[in-house]
């Protein structure tokens, strides 16, 4: 049995964001990325408010639970991430990301998490300055910086809002992983990683090819 731990920082680590994934085929859409020896799996959850779109909730993941050995990576785009952590732990997810945007005590969030043996990620939007979690990023297991409006797959990459990640890693240094979501292929790969980011979300880069394993290859051959 696979250590469920997100992987200590100090690796370039690549979550395939199911996102883009063939949702009626899930568990077999993640074992493939499994098969190409990724150690997480990135499940975006989205509640309709926070975030235009609409996705999955625990009982999918409970479900999915069953046939992966694989880090469950969640990052929730939902307004009351509080009111709904214990269910997500419960159903078998080993991270927790959260918007800053959308509270006011996300220390209480953190410590909450780490409470329930979850490790712990904030996450910012574009628009949000790196300030708002300059003092609760250190408690953080990772910081998650979105390089594009979150929602949807498929965008264009935005440089602007990925450059943040260089005074996060000012802020967290070496030990705390940094992940970028949104816009991650073969050719923004080498620009997120040489800003410092150590954790690479990719949904369309990866499940929009047909072979999903040379894909893989490809973000991990241009992160080198
Ligand atoms: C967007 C999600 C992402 C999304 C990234 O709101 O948070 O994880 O799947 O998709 P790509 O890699 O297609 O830009
Ligand atoms: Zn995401």
């Amino acid at each position: 049995m696979a250590d469920r731990k997100l992987p200590k920082a100090g690796t370039i680590e690549i979550a395939p964001s199911i996102l883009s994934a063939d949702f009626a085929r899930l568990a077999d859409e993640i074992a493939i990325v499994e098969s190409a020896g990724v150690k997480m799996v990135h499940l975006d959850i989205m509640d309709g408010h926070f975030v235009p779109n609409i996705t999955i909730g625990p009982p999918v993941i409970a479900k999915l639970r069953k046939y992966s050995n694989l880090v469950f990576d969640s990052h929730l785009m939902i307004s009351e991430p509080d009111k709904y952590i214990e269910h997500f732990v419960e159903a078998g997810v080993n991270h927790i990301t959260f918007h800053i945007e959308v509270t006011d005590k996300p220390e209480k969030i953190i410590d909450k998490l780490h409470k329930l043996g979850c490790t712990a990620g904030i996450c910012l939007n574009p628009e949000t300055p790196v300030e708002q979690i300059e003092k609760i990023a250190p408690l953080c297991d990772m910081v998650l910086v979105m390089t594009v409006h979150p929602g949807f797959g498929a965008q264009e990459f935005m440089q602007d809002a990925a450059k943040k990640v260089i005074k996060v890693r000012e802020i967290v240094g070496p030990d705390i992983r940094i992940e970028v979501d949104g816009g991650i292929d073969p050719q923004t790969t080498p620009i997120v990683v040489s800003y410092g980011a150590d954790t690479l979300v990719a949904g369309n880069a990866i499940f929009a090819q047909t072979d999903r394993i040379a894909a893989i290859n490809a973000i991990r051959n241009a992160a080198k």
